[in-house]
């Protein structure tokens, strides 16, 4: 197994607060990893640390052999990591081939014209929005508006995408498109590590799940492992449930 992204002691403080607390993990080249725990875990802190959006207090995280941690987000973006945000974020007044258009001008190296065209197409058919690069970003129902935005973090070709609860606010049909979206990503070889709060989803898409609780990895290990943990079932219900 090669790793991808070897995240090594990583901890994070915010003032008295140590929300990322001596982290450390592996996600392998082609693996979707789920990243669990309670809400204020740090989940989202590790994610912004890997895309750059936060320098580490301390510790290691190296792509593909390479270190990164504290380097700045466009860079980061640069060397192939692309993330999708817990509250969907699109340029609402453009169109949606405009904001996928958004994104290849931003990559490295940026695509173009005619190229970036044809570009935004097949990204638009690749996640379900085929043909439909004039309607405004807007006008698009929830789970459209998540589409469009995994088109836009996938117009970086990235090495490692980052899913933060992407596929929370879904309908339960929803849910199952999203899935299978990402399911999809897999089978075309793309490394994931997910943030999902939905267990049904873990199940299905990740075979490996890391688990945080206050700061600290708790569990890692095969997913339906994971789940069975005592440890881990405690730390979703507390001690009552345990
Ligand atoms: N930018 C920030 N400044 C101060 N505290 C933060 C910041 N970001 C997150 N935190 C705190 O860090 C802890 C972990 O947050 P977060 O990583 O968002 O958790 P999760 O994604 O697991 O719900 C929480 O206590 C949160 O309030
Ligand atoms: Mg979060």
């Amino acid at each position: 197994m090669t790793a991808l992204i070897e995240i090594t002691g990583l901890r994070k403080q915010f003032g008295g607060l140590t929300a990322v607390d001596d982290v450390s993990f592996v996600v392998a080249e082609g693996e979707i990893v789920a990243l669990l725990g309670p809400n204020g875990s740090g989940k989202t802190t590790v994610l912004n640390m890997i895309s750059g959006a936060l320098a580490p207090t301390s510790g290691a995280i190296r792509l593909a052999g390479e270190e990164i941690a504290g380097l700045g987000p466009h860079r980061i973006a640069h060397k192939g990591v692309a993330r999708t945000f817990q509250l969907v974020r699109i340029l609402p007044s453009l169109t949606v081939g405009e904001n996928v258009m958004a994104a290849l001008a931003f990559r490295h190296p940026p695509v173009w014209g005619g190229a970036a065209e044809a570009r935004v197409e097949t990204l638009l058919e690749e996640i379900g929005l085929g043909g439909r690069g004039a309607e405004r970003a807007d006008n698009l129902t929830y789970i459209d508006q998540k589409r469009m935005e995994l088109a836009r973090a996938l117009a970086a070709e990235p090495r490692l995408l980052l899913l933060d609860e992407w596929l929370s606010g879904l309908n339960p049909t929803e849910l199952q498109v999203g899935i299978e979206l990402i399911l999809s990503l897999r089978r075309s070889g793309m490394t994931v590590l997910l943030v999902e709060h939905i267990m049904e989803a873990v199940r299905a898409l990740c075979s490996r799940a890391v688990v945080m609780n206050a700061g600290r990895t708790i569990a890692d290990g095969p997913t339906e492992a994971v789940l069975a943990d005592a440890d881990v079932i405690r730390a979703y219900l507390g001690e009552d449930h345990a």
